[in-house]
This record gives structure tokens, C-alpha cells and sequence, in this order.
């Protein structure tokens, strides 16, 4: 396989690419992410280094590829599950609990270990709900429409809940275990970009976007939020990851008393 040398002006030109695409800011430290990413493209399009990126530069499907392949996905089932937990309290307090169905997005959901998570929780308390699951990556969009999970991935679950709603898998998905339909069926995953796409005409109860704005800059992180505020009802919710903040961003969210991470419209 060819060395990938990036000059500075191919590094310029795919961080480019990269962030007016998908938002993801790729400063000089991820210059050997990077060539990682751009080597593996290259072993799975079978081209030489140059003949890659004169293919990327021409090609709107490798475009895709190639964003797809630069996203971090890393997330897995309970993961910073406090704010969710406070979410899913106060809609079982709720006045009309048993009558009113909970509309949330998960507006970078991976492969949907956050989506379903979600969705166990409110099940389990037989509240009824129905929840829009979004990502970039069609990659990872398509993992979880599969629903099926390697064990370390579910190791956070409450036992009980394991046992109610997960089944195991046979055959070549031994060791893994699958989502059952009952949570599933409550979840629609869809392709959407949060930098470049319209949000969706509905409105929600609560939005999530977890551990996403890591990967933007504040110029970008201030548009999504923003750009989230109009799909959330009054009084709904708004949660971002553990490590992100809303501090220097302009933005109407109110936050919440003791619960980081969580805001409210
Ligand atoms: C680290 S995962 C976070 C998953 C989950 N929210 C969690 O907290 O565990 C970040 C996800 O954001 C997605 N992503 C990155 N840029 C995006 C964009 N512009 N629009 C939508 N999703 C994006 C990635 O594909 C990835 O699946």
C-alpha cells in the first residue's frame, strides 16, 4: 500500500470537506486519524493513494463512504444515564401519563445502544412513547435497525430488564443478544445530519444530543442547539453529554438545579 503523505493543502482541503459536511472539526492533532481513515477507503476502493483522493473529489458516493467513515461512534447502553433517568421521573409524574404518548429524538443515537436505552426505561414503567432515533452515519444507523449487541455493550443494563426484554442470540450471534420487538417496534431510526439537514416538522418532549458537539466547533455546536430549541416543546427537554457544555454558547435553554447536562425550554 502507497505512504500517505498529506501536504498541507490536501489536509487543509479534506478537513474542509469533512466540516462543511458533516461538522466535524478536524484540527492538526487528527492528522493521523486521518490518513488512517483515508487508508482504510483506499484497501476497501482497491486504489493507490492519489487515484483515492482524485476518486473522493469526484465521487458523491465515496463522499458519503468517506464522511461515514470519520465519524467516532462510540456509545454503548446506560451510558450517562442520570439525566435520562431524571427525564423519565418526571414523565411518570406527568398528569396525563396514561393517556399521553412521549415523543423523543435521539438526534445522534450511533447504533442505537442510546435510543433503546431510553426506550427499555420508559417500557418498563408502561408508559407509552415513541421515539425518533437520527445519526449521520447510515453505517451505524443500519446496527442498530439490526438491534443486536455484543455483551459488553449491555453491561450496564439492570438485570431484570435484561432478562424482560433482550433475547439470546444462536448460531453465528452467539454471545450476542438481540433487542426484543416490543422495544423495538416503539423506535424509527432515519438518517439525518444535523448540521446540513431541516429538522423534522414535529415537536418532542425531549431532545437528545449526547456526545456529539465534542467532535464540533462553538460555531456549529451554537447552530444545532439552536436549531434543536425550535423542535422541543415548552417545558420539554434538552440533554447533552457528560463533557459538552452550553456555557459559551448563546442559546435560550434554562439549565437544570443539580442535574449537569440537562436543560429545559
Ligand atoms: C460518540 S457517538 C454518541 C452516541 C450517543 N449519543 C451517546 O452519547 O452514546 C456520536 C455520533 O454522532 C454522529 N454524528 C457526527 N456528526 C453528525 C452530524 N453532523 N449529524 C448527525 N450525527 C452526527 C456520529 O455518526 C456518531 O454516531
Amino acid at each position: 500500500m502507497d505512504t500517505i503523505n498529506l501536504s498541507k493543502k490536501e489536509f487543509n482541503d479534506l478537513k474542509n470537506l469533512v466540516y462543511s459536511t458533516s461538522g466535524i472539526n478536524l484540527h492538526e492533532g487528527k492528522l493521523e486519524l486521518l490518513k488512517s481513515k483515508i487508508a482504510k477507503r483506499m484497501r476497501l476502493t482497491n486504489k493507490s493513494y492519489k487515484d483515492y483522493l482524485k476518486y473522493l473529489n469526484s465521487n458523491q458516493k465515496e463522499m458519503i463512504e468517506f464522511i461515514d467513515t470519520m465519524t467516532t461512534n462510540h456509545s454503548f447502553f446506560f451510558r450517562e444515564n442520570k439525566n435520562i433517568e431524571y427525564i423519565i421521573n418526571q414523565f411518570n409524574r406527568h398528569p396525563q401519563k396514561r393517556t399521553k404518548e412521549f415523543k423523543i429524538w435521539c438526534a445522534a443515537c450511533s447504533t442505537g445502544d442510546e435510543p433503546y436505552t431510553v426506550a427499555l426505561q420508559l417500557k418498563n414503567l408502561g408508559l407509552s412513547f415513541s421515539i425518533l432515533a437520527t445519526d449521520l452515519s447510515h453505517t451505524v444507523l443500519d446496527i442498530a435497525a439490526k438491534g443486536i449487541y455484543k455483551k459488553e455493550k449491555i453491561s450496564r443494563v439492570p438485570i431484570p430488564i435484561l432478562h424482560q426484554f433482550f433475547q439470546k442470540g444462536t448460531g453465528k450471534y452467539t454471545g450476542h443478544l438481540k433487542i426484543k420487538k416490543e422495544i423495538s417496534q416503539h423506535v424509527t431510526f432515519k438518517k439525518f445530519n444535523l448540521v446540513t439537514d431541516m429538522p423534522p416538522p414535529t415537536t418532542f418532549d425531549v431532545v437528545l444530543c449526547r456526545n456529539v458537539m465534542i467532535y464540533f466547533d462553538i460555531e456549529t455546536s451554537e447552530k444545532v442547539i439552536n436549531k434543536l430549541y425550535q423542535t422541543i416543546n415548552p417545558n420539554g427537554f434538552f440533554a447533552i453529554g457528560n463533557a459538552e457544555s452550553l456555557l459559551n454558547l448563546r442559546h435560550k435553554y434554562k439549565s437544570i438545579k443539580k442535574i449537569p447536562s440537562l436543560y429545559t425550554k
